[in-house]
């Protein structure tokens, strides 16, 4: 099956874990899209979405459905994102839409996190796809000094500004044998907002196209 497929299937099967009445937490991507387009079949179902970013604020309101302040709703029961990487452990890096940190915000926030990717992400090992990092725009360079001291070789996402108004650095060279330590360990850098490794809070359930792990 091609990629496309693969994502759309994964998007539509996603919609088995939305339960009525309730307010759906809304990653980015491609993936993403078809489950929003899936998501838009059954609106009426829902209260709402909290949304991750402009670009899925942009859709899900194309389609009538209703984008809620994660402020105002509370702790979310799901959240559907798709994922650049994700190993066995269901361990994710994310960050390729550069909309990471308020993924991170809702994964954080919610009780169920749905993982929904192509088998192309899956790896034993994360680290081959670059390691999204958002920075303070003044931070840049220390950050990037600060990885380097630690044998990533950061490269600087030129021309992107977040929807946090911030920059992001791409981490390449990475082989991430311990996510959880490399995690807390990037977040103490000053002038780091947030690291597009999900390892302390990884998806729980992970659908490769409509196959679940
Ligand atoms: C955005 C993300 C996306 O989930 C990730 O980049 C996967 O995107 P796609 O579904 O287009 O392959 O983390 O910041």
């Amino acid at each position: 099956m091609n990629t496309s497929n693969e994502k759309r299937l994964a998007g539509e099967t996603a919609i088995r874990y939305v339960e009525d009445d309730s307010v759906i937490g809304v990653g980015t991507g491609s993936t993403v899209a078809y489950f929003i387009n899936a998501l838009a079949d059954i609106k009426n179902r829902i209260q709402g979405a909290v949304s991750s970013s402009e670009q899925s604020t942009q859709q899900l309101k194309s389609h009538g459905i209703k984008v809620l302040d994660l402020n105002a709703v509370g702790p979310l029961s799901l959240y559907v994102d798709g994922a650049d990487e994700c190993d066995p452990h269901k361990r994710l890096i994310k960050g390729g839409g550069a909309a990471l940190t308020r993924e991170k915000i809702i994964a954080a926030a919610s009780g169920t996190f749905v993982c929904i990717i192509d088998s192309s992400k899956q790896v034993d090992l994360l680290g081959k796809f670059p390691l999204p990092i958002e920075v303070i725009p003044m931070a840049r360079s220390h950050v990037a000094r600060e990885i380097s001291k630690r044998r990533g070789q950061p490269v600087w996402r030129d021309g992107v500004v977040t929807d946090n108004g911030n920059w992001i650095l791409d981490v390449h060279g990475l082989s991430i044998i311990d996510p959880l330590g490399l995690e807390a360990e990037l977040n103490q850098i000053v002038g780091v907002v947030s690291v597009g490794l999900f390892a302390k809070r990884p998806a729980d359930v992970v659908l490769v196209g409509d196959r679940t792990l």
